[in-house]
This record gives structure tokens, sequence and C-alpha cells, in this order.
């Protein structure tokens, strides 16, 4: 099987750069992001501080997560329901980044990660995926863009969508989770030795595509 991890900040494009890379290799994309956010989503409708382990702990226990993939899509269930559509807004990020802090959520969706793996050719896209999850996966890329140009992106993103928002309160809201994401005790945003990094801040959706297979296919 080959593996390849794609780490990086929030608003790098990651997501959708993995998405159409993994559709034109026939890989399978995993984004693991959806995981941390749906035991966000989780703590959020029982009303579960992430300062609280011990109530996180038994919200884990009876918590099931799965992950499928139909037509290029993931699709995550929460203890069976479909939560895809509840776990992308801002609410769920913050937690999201929150809930990533705590050792006990990453040992909970690290098996899951690994199987993912183990059962296909993927490319899987997260945060500690060529430093923790995938140690020995057979490409690592680290996935990049400045925080101004990130933002750039989230706030157009966010006007099309017709939401009243300023610039500059997106870019204080990515500086403030790359910043939490990176500074965490366990399993920090960084870019393993051994990872090649790609700065999409001056390239153009589809150059970025084209170099994320171009640097599979070089190294595989
Ligand atoms: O990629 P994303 O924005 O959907 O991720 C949401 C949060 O989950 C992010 O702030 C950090 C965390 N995360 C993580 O800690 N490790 C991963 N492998 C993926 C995401």
């Amino acid at each position: 099987m080959i593996n390849v991890a794609i780490d990086g900040p929030s608003g790098a494009g990651k997501s959708s750069i993995c998405t159409e890379a993994a559709k034109r290799l026939g890989f399978v994309h995993v984004d693991t992001g959806a995981l941390y956010r749906t035991i966000a989503y989780s703590a959020i409708i029982h009303s579960i501080n992430t300062d609280d382990e011990i109530s996180l702990k038994n919200l884990l226990n009876m918590t099931k997560v799965e992950i499928l993939f139909e037509n290029d899509t993931q699709t995550v269930l929460l203890n069976g329901e479909n939560i895809n559509d509840k776990i992308r807004s801002e609410e769920v990020s913050l937690k999201a980044s929150d809930v990533s802090k705590i050792p006990i959520v990453r040992e909970f969706l690290l098996d899951l990660q690994r199987e993912l793996a183990r059962n296909g050719n993927v490319l899987m896209d997260g945060r500690d995926i060529g430093t923790v999850v995938l140690p020995n996966a057979d490409v690592k890329i680290f996935l990049t863009a400045s925080p101004e140009k990130r933002a750039e992106r989230r706030y157009l993103q966010l006007l099309a969508k017709g939401e009243k928002i300023e610039y500059n309160n997106v870019l204080d809201k990515i500086i403030k989770r790359d910043y939490q994401d990176s500074h965490r005790e366990i399993a920090p945003l960084k870019p393993s030795d051994d990872s090649i990094i790609v700065d999409t801040s001056e390239l153009t959706f589809e150059d970025s595509v084209k170099k994320i297979i171009e640097i599979i296919e070089e190294k595989v």
C-alpha cells in the first residue's frame, strides 16, 4: 500500500488539493481533521467542556466513529449518524483545535487512522500524519501558505457564502489556531525532518494539485 502523509496549517488548501490529487491518482483521500471535528461536535452537543477530561473520557467511551468512502467523498458517522454537514462551522473548528490537544482524544483516533492506511493507497491529510500517525509513509509533504494568504482565501469563501465578516477577524482566528495547533505538547503541527515543504501562497489550485502529484509520482 502506498501511504502519502500531507500535513499543514488550517486554510492551506489541504483538503481540496488532496481531494483532487487523490482522485487523479486513484487514491483514497483521508481527511483526519474531520475526525477531530467529530469529537468536537459530540462534545458540543453533550455540553462537555474540553478541559474536563473525565467527562471527555466518558464521552469517548460512548462514541463510535466510522469513516466511509463513496465516489471520492468521505463520510464520517458519529454513532451511526452522518454528520458531514454539521462539522464545518467556526464553532466546531475552534472546538476541534481544543479537543485535539487532549492525549486521550488523539489516542482514541490513532488506530482508526492507521487502519485506513493499512487497507489502501491513501493520501492522508492532517497535522501529525508524517510525524506520528504514519512515520513510515512513502511520501511526506508539508503543505503551507502565509497566514495572510490563507486568511484572504477563507475570507473570500465566507463572503461568497453571504457571511458578513471582517478580513482581520479571519486573520486573527487563523493565527490563533496556528499557534494553538503548533504549540500543544502532544503531536504539535510541524514538518517532519523528511517532509517536502510546498508553499501554495503563490500557486493556483491547479498548480498546487500538479505539484503534489509530481512529488508523489517522483517518489513512488
Ligand atoms: O484540518 P481541520 O481544520 O479540519 O482540523 C481541525 C482541527 O483538528 C485542527 O485545528 C487541528 C486538529 N487536527 C489535529 O490535531 N490533527 C490532525 N491530524 C488533524 C486535525
